[in-house]
């Protein structure tokens, strides 16, 4: 039964949200089954090369307060930094000579980084870099600001919506935070044509099994070219201090099942999935991930980007990282590639 929704899916199938529903409800019956299909589907689309981005964490400032979020404006505890321009096109020079071929500028809403500032940074890496993909993660921002990045240079924009439950996204973040403009910056930067990543927290104070069947709904609706997501995990210094963490459990669920219903996406295995469990990673390649994300944020400021607490690999030089995911991707039987790794439209072969 659960495994006929399964085939469903990877005929490429649309599931109702009952049979997505039904699935998460009985996840422990047919984990397995899933894994198979969805690993099977990124083979024929991707064969077994994982993507890599190198993530640039430029600015822990943040205007907003999502109530989850550990570089919220109102967490006095963390000591806040900015890379300069200079800084930041360092650090992807150093990841172009690591294999690097996506860089992934990535801070807190932080308006001291003006369009113009912004807009020079992405066009010298892209001079310095021509072979090279750059993926923004800024954000909200105005349809004119997204358009301006755009031309300069900018080619994907990564914007998680978080829930696609305006009521629970009321749960999530403050009154000054608005669902609908979330969406709106997701629309306008279809619009423009970038490559765009939507996304959500597994785990999620007040999520319910049944929101996590909507997400799927909407991610089918929105039709992404990337999908982030990871488990939630608590912050000390946040409102949601004391809040369960998502599981790397339902987390892999939701990742073989965004495979099957997006079967082209870009799918990191994420580090907070790899602080939640040791082998996370790994185990998200098995589920149907085909990205990870290491950081080339310098050392003294990684512990400073704490978005949750215990978050791993802030004490790793960038190349002993890479080195460590080489190690661990080859327990997948996949290996890492060195390309932008693009977006596939091929239809799976299987
Ligand atoms: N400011 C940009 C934005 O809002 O898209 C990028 C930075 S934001 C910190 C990146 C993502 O981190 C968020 O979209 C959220 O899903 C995730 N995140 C924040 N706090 C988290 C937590 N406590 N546990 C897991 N993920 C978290
Ligand atoms: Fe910075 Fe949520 S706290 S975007």
């Amino acid at each position: 039964m659960f495994n006929s929704l399964i085939d469903k899916l990877r005929k490429n199938q649309i599931l109702s949200y009952d049979e997505y529903l039904l699935l998460i409800k009985n996840r422990d019956k047919c984990a397995d089954y899933l894994f198979k299909n969805a690993s099977e589907v990124r083979e024929s689309i991707y064969g077994n090369k994982i993507y890599i981005r190198g993530l640039i964490e430029f600015t822990n400032y943040c205007k907003n307060n999502c109530y989850y979020c550990g570089i919220r404006r109102d967490n006095k505890c963390t000591d806040r930094y900015r890379l300069s321009p200079d800084e930041i096109i360092g650090c992807a020079d150093y990841g172009y000579e690591l294999g690097f071929r996506t860089f992934v500028l990535q801070g807190g809403e932080d308006p001291y980084y003006t369009d113009d500032i912004l807009c020079d940074i992405v066009r010298k890496l892209k001079e310095n870099h021509p072979d090279c993909a750059v993926t923004l993660s800024l954000g909200e921002r105005s349809f004119d600001s997204y358009k301006a990045l755009k031309d300069a240079g900018a080619d994907r924009y990564l914007l998680r919506h978080e829930t696609s439950d305006s009521g629970h996204y009321g749960k999530l973040h403050p009154d000054d935070m608005s669902f609908q403009n979330r969406l709106d910056c997701l629309e306008n930067l279809k619009k423009l044509g970038y490559h765009v990543g939507a996304g959500f927290m597994v785990g999620s104070p007040f999520q319910t099994e049944e929101n996590l069947a909507n997400e799927l709904l909407f991610l089918k609706k929105l039709n992404p070219h990337m999908v982030g997501i990871g488990p939630f995990i608590a912050h000390k210094d946040t409102p949601f201090f004391d809040q369960p963490s998502g599981t790397a459990e339902l987390t892999l669920f939701m990742l073989g099942l965004i495979r099957l219903t997006l079967p082209n996406i870009l799918l990191p295995a994420t580090t907070a999935l790899g602080t939640i469990d040791p082998l996370g990673r790994e185990k998200g390649i098995r589920a149907g991930a085909n990205v990870v994300m290491p950081n080339l944020s310098p050392l003294n400021v990684r512990k400073k980007y704490m978005l949750y607490d215990n978050k791993i690999c802030t004490g790793d030089e960038a190349a002993q990282c890479i080195e460590c995911l080489k190690r661990r991707i080859a327990t997948t039987g996949c290996e890492i590639e060195i390309s932008r790794g693009d977006y596939r439209q091929s239809k799976p072969n299987c």
